[in-house]
């Protein structure tokens, strides 16, 4: 097994960029997941590290060798592709011992390990069957199982789940997640999902526009995304962004209908940037219900509901405040009515702070290295 590591990788199509400069690190034995919208280059980076794309700079190291000129056959690496690509005429077993018979592995080794990839991924009844006589999902974990026979340093997915339904990629999610913990291969998984993202990776990469914007554990990027695009990216609904000013030397944020105080955590920031337009990001978990505590400081705001989605759980409330509109995930019993003003409280520890013209993060610095951030509910009243 092998880390793979990428330094100052470029990849140009002609004389459009795709890829800037790239530097990404996948340790050994890591879920690392690459995610983005559409268009991102997330599977130019994957083809690039399977060699199946040729990179125009930059070199790629997979455990202790450059591969940069290396064919994809001897990169020791499985990719799995969005379509299966299962030869049609070829049983489930042959599908599956196919890229061994290539590599002239002996056939008791075939079979052993054929018979271990399908009892892991619970195929063995369907052996004997073509891929025409399986569902998505069985067809799915074929393609997965011809990854894992060939036992490769590194693992390539790349959204190997878009052809399943909501609920089966969900189980697969799961299964292909603990797959990985018990075979500890080298994992590099690409998704435009986000919540696949977060729920899957050890480490997820956010990228946007072939640049890789952060990369971190999903919490890590929950908590603290750098920038604006980060913070939208992750995170369900999305963060609320209200354009504001740091007034009063640092204590208020003021947006142009209403105003927030800054809460005593946030004092640092904002003093170190008086007058500074910035972007502030709240969670739709951070809005609550006016009778509900909050966790440390808080301020009140009316709003008006335009809609109220109710989804079991909870109910996600649309409603205007002044010129902006906050979407707040509430208790599922109260159910309000659009046109009706309801009173919401705003957890102001958990405010995120973006300049407005950079879209970066206003407190960075102790992010790069430190592990733990700020403790929640630490309420400095
Ligand atoms: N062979 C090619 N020639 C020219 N441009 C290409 C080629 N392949 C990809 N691109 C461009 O490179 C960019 C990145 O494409 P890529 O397929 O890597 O995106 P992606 O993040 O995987 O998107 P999706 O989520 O839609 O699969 C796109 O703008 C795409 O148009
Ligand atoms: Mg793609």
């Amino acid at each position: 097994m092998a880390g793979v590591t990428l330094r100052g990788v470029e990849k140009r199509f002609d004389k459009t960029v795709v890829i800037k400069n790239l530097d990404l690190e996948v340790h050994e034995h890591e879920f690392m997941v690459l995610v983005g919208p559409s268009g991102c280059g997330k599977t130019t980076v994957l083809r690039m590290i399977a060699g199946l794309e040729e990179i125009s700079g930059g070199t790629i190291t997979i455990g202790d060798r450059v591969v940069n000129d290396l064919p994809p056959k001897d990169r020791d690496i499985a990719m799995v592709f969005q379509s299966y690509a299962l030869y049609p005429h070829m049983t489930v077993r042959e599908n599956l011992e196919f890229g061994l018979k290539i590599r002239r592995t002996p056939r008791a080794q075939i079979d052993r390990l054929v018979d271990h990839a399908a009892q892991l991924l619970g195929i063995a009844p369907l052996l004997e069957r073509t891929p025409r006589e399986l569902s998505g999902g069985q067809r799915q974990r074929v393609a997965v199982g011809r990854a894992i026979v060939r036992q490769p340093a590194v693992f390539l997915f790349d959204e190997p789940l878009s052809n399943l339904d909501a609920k089966q990629r969900v189980q697969m999610r799961a299964e292909i997640a603990k797959l990985q913990q018990r075979l500890q291969t080298t994992t590099i998984y690409v998704t435009h999902d986000q919540v696949e993202a977060m729920t899957m990776g050890q480490r997820v990469a956010v990228f946007k526009d072939g640049e890789l914007k952060q990369v971190g554990t999903p919490m890590e990027l929950y908590d603290r995304p750098a920038t604006v695009f980060v913070a939208g990216f992750i995170g369900t609904p999305p963060m609320n962004f209200i354009a504001a000013s740091i007034t009063d030397g640092g204590a208020t944020l003021t947006a142009p209908t209403f105003t927030l105080p800054v809460p005593a955590t946030l004092r640092p920031v904002t003093d170190a940037a008086p007058g500074r337009r910035v972007v502030v990001g709240v969670r739709p978990e951070n809005i609550l219900d006016a009778n509900r505590e909050g966790r440390g400081e808080t301020a009140a705001v009316e709003a008006e509901v335009e809609i109220a989605e109710p989804l079991g759980s909870e109910v996600i409330v649309h409603a205007r405040a002044g010129d902006d509109m906050l979407v707040a995930k509430l208790d599922p019993h109260r159910h309000p009515a659009p046109g009706e003003t309801i009173s919401l409280v705003i957890e102001l520890e958990a405010l995120h702070l973006f300049d407005a013209e950079t879209q970066q993060r206003l407190d960075r610095a102790p992010q790069d290295r430190a592990p733990a951030v700020v403790p929640a509910g630490n309420s400095a009243v």
